[in-house]
């Protein structure tokens, strides 16, 4: 979804100022092989979190040689029912493999169409770009996938902490209204993000 590059790499200079979701080169003549390698998605996440799951980006603000060429990869480990919990890309589509584990991966289309599956290691998922999806852990062990995004920064808005812990809050008279429930409960969700 990113736009076309304009040269064969644009290795991200981080410490320049952001513009307009991409970094400015950094001097060709300080690029090195080390640029166009990134070694962040070896390691197992840290699992022991309220959903039992993690996400690890190589996205050009981890991996800054990805600036330009619209491509990024995330790791997601899974505790024993771990969920990655229902978000979405604005700039991207996803596509994932799992490695290891059995995971329900499911989205939701603007037609209110729900699609999921239960996949196992060697098999593949896609999620259209902008469509809230999540990935629960369905079996006994660990579970572990890679993704795939076709923008070097697809963002990603986390729909409960969008709705529950944004700052300033969202009034409660909006989250009552839009989801036809009393204060109590709006206060409830709230409490649980941190609000
Ligand atoms: C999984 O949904 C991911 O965004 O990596
Ligand atoms: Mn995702």
């Amino acid at each position: 979804a990113d736009p076309d590059p304009l040269q064969d790499f644009c290795v991200a200079d981080l410490n320049a100022t952001f513009s307009v979701n991409g970094y400015p080169c950094k001097p060709i003549s300080q690029t090195t092989s080390e640029d166009f390698f990134f070694d962040g998605l070896s390691k197992e996440g840290n699992t022991s979190t309220i959903f039992g799951a993690s996400v690890t980006s190589g996205n050009v603000q981890s991996f800054p040689g990805l600036n330009t060429l619209g491509i990024s990869m995330n790791r997601v480990d899974f505790a024993p029912g771990g969920l990655n919990p229902p978000h979405s890309h604005p700039r991207a589509t996803e596509a994932g493999v799992i490695i290891q584990g059995k995971l329900l991966v499911g989205f939701v289309t603007t037609d209110n169409v729900f699609h999921s599956k239960v996949l196992t290691a060697g098999q593949m998922f896609v999620i259209p770009r902008g469509l809230v999806h999540f990935q629960l852990n369905v079996g006994v062990g660990k579970a572990l996938a890679f993704t795939a995004f076709n923008s070097h920064l697809p963002g990603v808005v986390l729909q409960a902490p969008t709705l529950f812990a944004s700052t300033p809050p969202i009034p409660n008279q909006v989250l009552t209204k839009a989801f036809q429930v009393g204060d109590d409960v709006i206060n409830n969700i709230k409490s649980k993000f941190g609000a």
